[in-house]
């Protein structure tokens, strides 16, 4: 009596089988199969990025330099950071705008980021400072950390203005665990440079720290602040592009440079004039979406989805970028290391080799 109900077994999850084959096979080749994305990627990896939206509540707002404001967001169960992490905030208009996290790390309960009022910017400087107040709820993605504080015999950091946020977690851990570090901190007036008493302090116990105001004593000497650096010795830069181009020249050989991007960089290879038509299959969505010439990735595939996150559109932030499953990827961002090269890309600025790309979306 046994074996026939063994051999029914045996038929039932054969047949299963087959059909769990037969349907995954249909979701990934037809481009007319109207089934929603599939939450998790294909791709037998965990999704690189933090994308898990949470929503913090703003229990704190400070003017810390003219035009400066903090925002303190508490939650709970929040993602640990380290320096140079930055938060993606969705702002209540749908834009994303990433945000450096210059709180302390120990603390568990809250984010803490701050924003320069850039009138004439893209709009996020101006939401943040008019519509987030406290509380009110907004939403985070991350946090992220693609400048990270490495091993390094010495640092220097070479800061501009609100470029401080990231840097200043760093400097409380090096000046916490002896290590040698300098700064050349410039900005317009020192009223406009946030952080600047505690920084003084970080650094009193030395020659450390060198304040540039432009209305007091002009631009940075960034080639003097990096002469005769000890090999080994790790340069962290942020702040506007010309002074990150002054940080690149004048880098020593056997140096390290880390650059924070906020803007796109001049020069840079976003929007190359080479643009031509190809296809984008979305595997797990099983679509197939036409990038004609002169359109970004990101714009066809937001037409099909239009939950695909987006930030600045110019291949600086990463906030676009998405796990390539097959394809020639022509990569045209300065953000991603060659190791995420390999398999991932930002779509809102890079494109494609031959004529199709298949995307983990
Ligand atoms: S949207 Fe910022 S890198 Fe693509």
């Amino acid at each position: 009596m046994a074996l026939p109900r063994l051999h029914t077994v045996v038929l039932v999850s054969g047949a299963a089988l087959l059909t769990r084959r037969a349907l995954k096979r249909r979701i990934a080749r037809s481009p007319l199969w109207p089934l929603p994305a599939l939450p998790e990627p294909i791709s037998g990896h965990s999704k690189r990025r933090a994308t898990a939206v949470r929503k913090l509540l703003i229990t704190g707002r400070t003017e810390v330099a003219e035009g400066v404001v903090q925002l303190r967001l508490e939650g709970t169960a929040l993602p640990p950071w380290s320096p140079g992490a930055h938060l993606d905030l969705v702002l209540p208009s749908g834009l994303v705008r990433q945000y450096s996290l210059c709180g302390d790390p120990a603390d568990t309960g809250a984010y803490t980021v701050a924003t320069r009022l850039v009138a004439d910017g893209r709009g996020g400087s101006r939401e943040v400072h008019e519509q987030l107040q406290e509380g009110l709820e907004v939403e985070v993605r991350g946090p992220r950390n693609r400048f990270p504080l490495t091993e390094a015999p010495g640092y220097v950091f070479v800061v501009g203005g609100i470029g401080i946020t990231p840097v200043l977690p760093m400097l409380r851990a090096l000046a916490a665990s002896g290590a040698e570090w300098r700064l050349l901190y410039g900005g317009r007036s020192r009223a406009s440079m946030p952080f600047l008493e505690e920084i003084e302090k970080l650094g009193a116990d030395g020659d450390r720290v060198t304040v540039v105001a432009q209305d007091e004593a002009g631009h940075p000497d960034v080639a003097g602040a990096l002469a005769d650096l000890a090999p080994g010795t790790a340069v962290y830069c942020c702040g506007p592009e010309p002074l990150m181009a002054a940080a690149t020249a004048g880098l020593p050989e056997g140096c390290t440079l880390h650059l924070e991007r906020f803007s796109a960089a001049t020069g840079g290879t976003a929007g190359s004039e080479r643009s031509e038509a190809f296809e984008v299959e979305l595997r797990r969505s099983g679509r197939t979406v036409p990038v004609a010439a002169g359109q970004s990735v990101l714009a066809a595939v937001r037409a099909e989805l239009p939950h695909v996150a987006y930030s600045c559109e110019q291949g600086f932030c990463g906030t676009c970028q998405q796990r390539v499953l097959e394809g020639e990827i022509d990569h045209r961002d300065e953000l991603l290391t060659d190791d995420e090269r390999g398999d991932s890309m930002l779509i809102c600025v890079s494109r494609c080799r031959g004529g199709r790309l298949v995307l983990d979306l």
